[in-house]
């Protein structure tokens, strides 16, 4: 890794949880903190790289050096922004999009009323999938995966399903990565090879991956 070595290249990087509302005071939402998508921009603008990040509702401060920083709070909105953002050379789908979303956002705070309570869901838009077949499609689409159990098999099935060019996998079960940790372990899956990265801190997962990135498609 040489300081400058993704100048040039324009990065496009979405990161943190989305959030769909349900009515004016409460949303479904998950656990991701954002660090992992935060440090591969930070990573990525040090390196040299125009870096647009796309960041769905995370507390955390806008690293250095960004072209960039979009906010937004569900996957709709997510989808619009990253899209507006093409073309780019690359784009890393780090954000851990809500899958589901309320079929209608209640106008008024729901009132407790019944023993039970069904809520409508409708699919998300898949926002790396569109990416990945999108006429203003970047040279590398990447893709993250957080699975409990058989994550290759699932990780492989993204990569041909999504058609995206590489899969970094969360590795579960190691101690310390995860959603809200500073640390991670990954395996990044591509179409003929494979790599284990971490445990690490996050900030070094961000460069390693940057690695590979570019050691496949170089400039
Ligand atoms: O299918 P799954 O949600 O496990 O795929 C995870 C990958 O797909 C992540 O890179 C995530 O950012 C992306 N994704 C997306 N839009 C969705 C769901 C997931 O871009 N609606």
């Amino acid at each position: 890794m040489s300081a400058a070595d993704l100048s040039g290249r324009r990065i496009v990087v979405s990161a943190g949880p989305t959030f769909e509302d349900i009515d004016p005071v409460r949303f479904i939402g998950n656990r991701s903190s954002g660090k992992m998508g935060f440090a591969i921009a930070e990573a990525a603008a040090r390196r040299g790289a125009q870096v647009v990040l796309v960041a769905g509702p995370v507390s955390l401060p806008t690293p250095p050096g960004l072209q960039q920083r979009v906010d937004v709070r569900s996957a709709r909105q997510m989808r619009e922004a990253v899209i507006a953002q093409l073309p780019a050379d690359v784009y890393i789908g780090a954000a851990a999009v809500a899958d589901y979303a309320p079929a209608e956002v209640a106008p008024g705070k729901i009132k407790k009323k019944d023993e039970q309570l069904t809520l409508a869901l409708v699919r998300t838009p898949d926002i790396l999938a569109e990416v990945a077949v999108h006429a203003r499609r970047p040279t590398v689409v990447v893709g993250f995966a957080a699975e409990t159990h058989d994550v290759e098999f699932y990780a492989r099935g993204k990569l041909e399903k999504k058609k995206v060019d590489m899969i970094a996998a969360n590795r579960v079960g190691v101690s310390g990565s995860g959603f809200e940790s500073d640390d991670n372990a990954l395996t990044v899956y591509w179409l003929d090879g494979e790599r284990a990265l971490g445990p690490a801190p996050k900030t070094a997962l961000a460069d390693q991956l940057l690695d590979l990135i570019l050691a496949r498609w170089p400039a």
